[in-house]
């Protein structure tokens, strides 16, 4: 693998980021992760997206200017991500000069190739969406699916560009590349949209909409959302209408697009048209997640039922976002929808982290302090099927996250440590040593020990801080590449004394999750 570019969706800074936004960015965070464990030229593009109606009516509505509405809310999505531990490498913002500025060349020379025309347009518009809708897209009640709201009815002249030009290629490219829309069955479902597509308008009459990138050479024209916030994943790393920098021409096409399901149309029609328009590469995969209920409720304002992340760190006194990164990471299954509730959370990981994970280490730890002194001896290290199944075990991993599937490859970790604890429970170490089997007792630590180390490697993207801390007792290397791990990992001689061994997650309902909240 030669490089890995990722980006998630930007998020709309009319608002502080939630769990929905959260659960994008973890599985975002923890694709990069496993990704940058096979490959050294990686890169991960995150920010926010701050142009549109609702952030002018926002702002108009709390009487401060549209950028301090946007400054004050994009730090808070900076906050979040960093209590997160999200090791994104850029942040951009859409009000960035540089991102306005190459907007502004890419939607002249879209114009100049006439692939952007002038024309007047009546069209239904979503202030949710930041989209017009098409009579065919309403519910019976004339409202928009999504945000069930009515839409405004909007005469204007705009620019449009000309996505119907477009639409074969982009049919033919869906089609011909089963793997560029992940999960699959979401790919008939644009097929579908892209029978009905038209033209898309592509900027709106500052009268309306003054909060946007001007158009150049038309200043009653601003640049309408989609094309200014699509074209963050080329501005951010370096493109411009030249052709772009040597960056952009390392990192480009982009490997993976991570997003919600609710905007797949966007991308996987609109991105796709205006990339054909621009002469450049298509992304290799559009991942679209699904979303997010609280307690099987869709979160909304009204409900009152909005939880932010960093809200659920504190109430449970994590220091460490760990436990809800592996949470929400598992939350669904590839594409789908998954639920967040404080009792599942605190079940999950406390059977997945502490008892069958960090217990497993704990306990061999110590019994190799209490039996051996905490040393490996050299005729403990012997091949066997437990760590033929570990490695086996990263192949699948890697496999799995080949087609973004988060959850599957944490079920694959999940299924090994629970085959070591039955390891272990079968082969009775305790037994082996009161009735002085002591190599061969030696033999089954080690062998825990050796698979302990692969898990480390294969949890790391989901729990960063357990894997150092697993990795650091077990004197293991965490840099190692998911390719080059070997089944034999653990050194001979003195590895651990009784004083360095500690739990590697604290279950939340202990005593010590306790002590530990602030
Ligand atoms: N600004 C656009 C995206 C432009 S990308 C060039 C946008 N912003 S958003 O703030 O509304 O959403 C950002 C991301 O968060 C989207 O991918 C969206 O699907 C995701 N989610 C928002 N609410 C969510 C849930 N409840 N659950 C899961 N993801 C959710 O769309």
């Amino acid at each position: 693998m030669e490089k890995f570019y990722a980006t998630t969706a930007i998020d709309y800074v009319n608002g502080a980021p939630h769990i929905g936004h959260a659960y994008e960015k973890i599985l975002s965070d923890v694709i990069y992760r496993h990704f940058s464990q096979r490959c050294d030229n990686t890169f991960m593009l995150t920010g926010t997206d701050e142009h549109g109606i609702k952030i002018q009516k926002t702002a108009a509505s709390r009487g401060i200017t549209p950028k301090q509405l946007c400054d004050e809310n994009s730090q808070q999505f900076k906050d979040a991500w960093k209590a997160l531990n999200f090791d994104y490498s850029k942040f951009i913002r859409t009000t960035d000069d540089e991102h306005v500025s190459v907007v502004q060349h890419i939607f002249k020379k879209l114009v100049e190739q006439d692939d952007i025309y002038k024309h007047t347009y009546t069209g239904l518009y979503c202030s949710g969406c930041e989209a017009f809708l098409s009579e065919k897209d309403l519910t019976e009640d004339g409202l928009c699916p999504d945000h069930l709201k009515k839409p405004e009815v909007v005469e204007e002249e705009n620019y449009f560009f000309r996505l119907t030009k477009y639409k074969e290629a982009i049919a033919k490219h869906i089609k011909q590349n089963p793997d560029f829309i992940i999960p699959s069955f979401r790919a008939n479902e644009v097929l579908n949209q892209l029978e009905n597509i038209e033209d898309i308008s592509v900027s709106r009459a500052k009268t309306n909409v003054d909060w946007s990138i001007d158009v150049l050479d038309d200043s009653e024209q601003g640049i309408y959302v989609w094309i200014d916030a699509l074209s963050n994943y080329i501005t951010a790393i370096g493109y411009d209408t030249d052709g772009g920098n040597e960056q952009f021409k390392n990192l480009w096409p982009c490997d993976v697009h991570v997003i919600g399901k609710d905007i797949l149309k966007f991308h996987s029609i609109y991105w796709i048209g205006i990339l054909m328009a621009l002469g450049l590469p298509l992304p290799k995969h559009i991942f679209a997640h699904g979303w997010i209920t609280i307690d099987e409720t869709k979160m909304s304002k009204s409900l009152g039922n909005v939880i932010s992340p960093t809200s659920v760190l504190e109430s449970f006194g994590l220091e460490q976002p760990d436990a809800l990164r592996y949470y929400m990471a598992t939350a669904a299954p590839c594409g789908k929808d998954g639920n967040y509730s404080d009792q599942d959370f605190k079940e999950k990981v406390n059977a997945h982290l502490a008892n069958s994970m960090g217990n497993l280490l704990n306990r061999t730890l110590s019994m190799l302090v209490k039996y051996f002194d905490g040393d490996v001896k050299p005729e403990f290290k012997v091949q066997s099927d437990l760590t033929d199944k570990a490695l086996n075990t990263v192949k699948e991993v890697m496999h799995k996250f080949d087609y973004f599937e988060i959850q599957e490859a944490a079920q694959k970790i999940m299924e090994l440590v629970d085959e070591t604890n039955k390891y272990v429970t079968d082969s009775e170490p305790w037994t082996l040593a009161k009735n002085g089997e002591t190599d061969k007792c030696g033999q089954v630590l080690t062998t825990v020990l050796e698979v302990m180390c692969v898990v480390s490697s294969l949890i790391y993207p989901y729990c960063p801080n357990i894997a150092k801390s697993m990795a650091e007792q077990l004197s293991y290397d965490l840099s190692v590449k998911l390719t080059d791990i070997k089944s034999d990992n653990i050194k001979v001689g003195h590895l651990i004394d009784k004083a360095d061994i500690h739990p590697v997650f604290l279950r939340l309902d202990s005593e010590f999750a306790d002590k530990g909240k602030k």
